[in-house]
């Protein structure tokens, strides 16, 4: 298993080979699901950003087919790069693509295409319409830094008219503009942008959509409006941050008011994920009536521009997402599909990890795991005061603070067997204002013994009540270069790239829970299923899709 030991994954998207960035187009269509993504089928660098979008089809959002390319950077306005867009099911129930074209005077344009017959389950091949439709739009005038990209799914705004996003510094501001169109092809732009943000010039990948009322876990169609809907408006920031914020959407003025004012800066919403992860885009599918969110986790281990794996970047796993009980705040959890992928399973319950104790959970491979644990705090009284100035920076308080306190508690993942490798997975919890505040941290710091790997520690609050709950729960999925974590059920995220030299020569792993808080924690539950390699990309096509 030579590709393993390169950190490769077992079920997390990646190409066979060759550089991946930001997924592009996700979309159920005909009993398929579709991935494009901004692909180098030349190499495993971004290069000179000379682009084509791969395109890969699943049954069940965990196996995967590659089919090639969709878009190539072949005609004048994208000869410089096929850069990120979205696709759209039309009225017709015809899909199209909207995505930016460098031209072949690198200028960012956006372009539409058209599968070439849409009775094709696959949509393998994609038309670019010439004679001048494409570009759809030029760059406008007022138009700085040459930053006009990443158009979003359209929807249909109450005039029966398509609205897209699309990603625009103007006049140096930091821009969502929304363009209007009757037939796809000729688009108008609104008078006001969806939002602006003062402060920072270039957003990247907007995503916006649609989500149900509070609590409720169903996704909505993105076109999908009235009254019990809200919007979310989603913007990245390179190259690891992704800030979201729920609010108001006046589809008659075109604008998005967040319903949290913070400062009217988009960088004090809220995060899709804490750790390393960019470029978020969701879909709505049909089939099972939820949202999913897909993201672009990027390699960290220092050496990725040289190519020397032959591949870079994976995706994150697919997450549905809903709008939780505050009305404020996004729940993302992993799409159900990947219990399929479950094999031997190992449970703790009811074990008390006193001050110090680190207990190993044995018996399944830990480094392709799915693990969820639940922590009950029998006592809350050693919470120590949370200092202010932290609210704003959790990554230094996970950094600065030691041991003792109410945690830390949580997981020792990707372990050798000497324990000079290992990443932690865990919560602390601090007085603060009266209540409780949780903090979860995925520290990197003695992750790998390679130096030039980067090893950051993250962090954020996880928005639970701990005083009432006296429980905190924690998913983590390990998959050999990767752990993305979910915590309090999915309010808080952080993913992380790990390359563990163990990992590297093809040593075991090993997973612990720890408690380093002065008293003990209770793991009430505790479960750990060792998953399945997936059949994703194979260079041979195999396809083994239900
Ligand atoms: C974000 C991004 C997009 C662009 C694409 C190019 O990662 O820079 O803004 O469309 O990547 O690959």
């Amino acid at each position: 298993k030579e590709h393993l030991r390169k950190g490769r994954t077992a079920y997390h998207f990646q190409p066979a080979k060759n550089w991946m960035n930001d997924p592009n187009g996700p979309l159920y269509y005909n009993g398929m699901y579709h991935l494009f993504y901004q692909y180098n089928p030349h190499g495993a660098t971004f290069g000179t950003g000379k682009l084509s979008w791969g395109h890969s089809v699943s049954g069940d959002l965990v196996n995967w087919a590659f089919l090639g390319t969709a878009l190539d950077p072949t005609s004048p306005f994208d000869a410089e790069g096929c850069w990120s867009g979205s696709a759209t099911v039309l009225s017709d129930g015809r899909p199209a693509i909207l995505y930016t074209g460098r031209d072949a005077d690198d200028v960012q344009v956006q372009n539409v295409a058209f599968p070439k017959n849409p009775s094709d389950p696959l949509l393998r091949e994609w038309h670019k319409p010439g004679g001048g439709a494409n570009p759809v739009i030029p760059q406008p005038a007022d138009v700085t830094g040459n930053n006009f990209r990443d158009p979003t799914t359209a929807w249909l705004g109450r005039d029966g008219l398509w609205r897209f996003a699309v990603a625009a510094e103007v006049g140096g501001v930091g821009s969502t503009l929304v363009y209007r169109s009757a037939d796809f092809v000729h688009w108008e732009r609104n008078a006001a942008p969806l939002h602006a943000s003062p402060g920072v010039p270039v957003w990247e990948c907007p995503d916006f959509f649609p989500v149900a009322g509070r609590g409720e876990v169903h996704g909505l169609d993105t076109s999908a409006s009235g009254p019990g809907v809200t919007h979310v408006l989603k913007l990245s920031r390179a190259v690891d941050e992704d800030y979201y914020a729920v609010g108001r959407y006046d589809d008659e003025a075109g604008t998005f008011v967040p319903a949290e004012e913070r400062d009217g800066d988009a960088r004090n919403w809220r995060r899709i994920d804490h750790g390393h992860l960019f470029g978020a885009k969701t879909f709505f599918d049909a089939r099972k009536s939820r949202r999913v969110l897909w993201a672009w986790v990027d390699e960290t281990d220092g050496s990725s521009d040289d190519g020397a794996k032959g591949w870079t970047g994976i995706q994150s796993f697919p997450r549905t997402l809903w709008l939780d009980t505050d009305g404020r705040r996004l729940v993302q959890w992993p799409v159900e599909e990947i219990e399929t992928l479950r094999r031997k399973r190992v449970a703790l319950l009811g074990a008390e990890v006193a001050s110090g104790g680190l207990q190993e959970v044995a018996g399944i491979d830990a480094l392709q795991a799915d693990v969820e644990v639940v922590f009950e705090i029998p006592s809350l009284e050693e919470a120590e005061k949370l200092d202010p100035k932290w609210l704003r920076d959790p990554q230094r308080l996970c950094a600065e603070t030691g041991d003792g306190g109410v945690g830390p508690f949580g997981l020792v993942v990707m372990a050798s067997g000497d324990m000079q490798e290992q990443t932690t997975v865990f919560f602390r919890v601090f007085r603060h204002d009266g209540t409780y505040k949780v903090l979860m941290c995925t520290d990197l710091t003695r992750s790998s013994t390679r130096e030039e790997v980067h090893k950051p520690v993250y962090a954020g609050f996880v928005d639970v009540d701990v005083e009432k709950d006296r429980t905190i729960s924690l998913r983590t999925l390990i998959d050999h270069s990767v752990i993305e974590s979910f915590g309090g059920g999915g309010r808080a995220c952080i993913t992380a790239r790990v390359y563990p030299e163990h990992v590297a020569s093809g040593g075991r792993s090993h997973m612990y829970v720890f408690n380093n808080g002065t008293d003990p924690v209770v793991v009430s539950k505790l479960e750990a299923w060792e998953l399945a390699t997936a059949s994703v990309n194979a260079e041979d096509g195999g396809f083994s899709g239900s």
